[in-house]
């Protein structure tokens, strides 16, 4: 199998941000067998690789003086049933929300909180993408991926991905190893609508007994209420997690700041709304240079045009200072950085 191979490749149609950074080289990569046939390609066997989807949780901070590899392996279908649960696969390259929109449209529900999540099927597992009290790995059955180094197809069960809020193996020690291909869903027969998120509720607007495509709706106008779209507005979503901090500092926070929005984990630990803390910090609407903090919904940064990779760093190392400052919490970035 022969690869094209593209020079001096502008990547600022492959970033949600907007940056105009550009890769030395480039592939398209739209087959499992092209996946494959990269890790044998000696024209790029040594040289740096950058794995890229829809591009929508990466700051781009310079030029890429290697091959991005840009998946675009497509591909749905329903690939099995048991009495639990149906499973649906979808090639890595697929659209993430025309990929939940196709779900309910087969009349197989599950997905549908997670409806207009920029970015593509094959990204989704390396964070983990949750929204409105639903995470991707509840749904998640495996997925399937390419070695970058040696070619090999392996297969990932749930377990192997090690699942964690935004994150997962993909995120840690697999990290840059892995080229994903496809990915399988389990789909629940015996579907339960997770509608009381209180933005989602508030959309529903006392509706008895949703439907998922009632859900899904919903989830569409609160995105669309509160985010903005990165093809008018270049983002990549909430820039940073929501930290978790134990009992007793949330106490001891809590008598300082008694506003503060909070939500207790399972374990004890309680999660912080970091918009919260960053909307407090006076952050919101306020930037430097092209580089801003949305003036909607603080947890997410946006460039209004022109902005660097390294503004929007400067900005994000800005509010964090502030945000320790003010409340010792100390914030994690989401999306990854080159
Ligand atoms: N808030 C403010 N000011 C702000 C923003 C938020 O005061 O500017 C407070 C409000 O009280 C609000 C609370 O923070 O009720 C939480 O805000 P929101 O419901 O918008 O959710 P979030 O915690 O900021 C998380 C996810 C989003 C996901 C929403 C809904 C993370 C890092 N972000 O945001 O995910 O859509 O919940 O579930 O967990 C993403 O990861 O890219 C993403 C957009």
């Amino acid at each position: 199998m022969s690869l094209q191979l593209l020079s001096d490749f502008s990547l600022l149609a492959h970033n949600t941000f907007g940056f105009d950074a550009r890769a030395r080289y480039a592939m398209h990569i739209d087959s499992v067998d092209a996946a494959v046939a990269t890790a044998t390609d000696a024209r790029i066997a040594n040289m740096p690789q950058l794995v890229l989807g829809g591009g929508s949780n990466i700051v781009l901070t310079r030029d890429f003086d290697g091959v991005a590899l840009i998946v675009g392996i497509r591909g749905k279908r329903v690939i099995g049933e048991d009495g639990d649960a149906w499973l649906v696969e979808a090639g890595a390259g697929e659209n993430w929300h025309d990929f939940v929109a196709w779900t309910l449209a087969q009349g197989m529900p599950g997905l549908e909180n997670l409806a207009l999540i920029p970015g593509t099927v094959g990204a989704a597992p390396i964070q983990n993408i949750g929204a409105y009290a639903l995470e991707m790995g509840e749904r998640f059955e495996r997925l399937n991926a390419v070695e970058l180094t040696t070619g090999a197809q392996v297969a990932f069960d749930r377990a192997a991905c090690a699942f964690g809020y935004r994150d997962s193996f993909f995120k840690r020690a697999g990290r840059g190893r892995f080229m994903i291909t496809s990915v399988v869903f389990r789909l629940p027969k015996a579907w339960t609508p997770r509608a009381d998120y209180a933005d989602v509720a508030r959309a529903l607007d006392g509706a008895a007994k949703p439907d998922a495509q009632a859900i899904f709706d919903a989830v569409v106008a609160v995105r669309r209420a509160k985010l903005p779209d990165w093809k008018v507005l270049g983002n990549a979503g909430s820039f940073f997690k929501n930290p978790v901090v134990s009992a007793q500092a949330f106490e001891a926070l809590k008598a300082r700041e008694p506003g503060v929005v909070s939500y207790p984990q399972a374990d004890g630990q309680v999660k912080l709304a970091a918009g919260w803390l960053i909307d407090q910090c006076g952050w919101k609407g306020r930037g430097i240079g092209g580089a801003a903090v949305h003036d909607r919904q603080a947890l997410v940064l946006v460039n209004h045009g022109g902005a660097t990779g390294a503004q929007v760093l400067e900005l994000a190392e800005a509010i964090r200072r502030d945000v320790l400052a003010r409340f010792d919490v100390e914030l994690e970035m989401e999306p990854v950085t080159l």
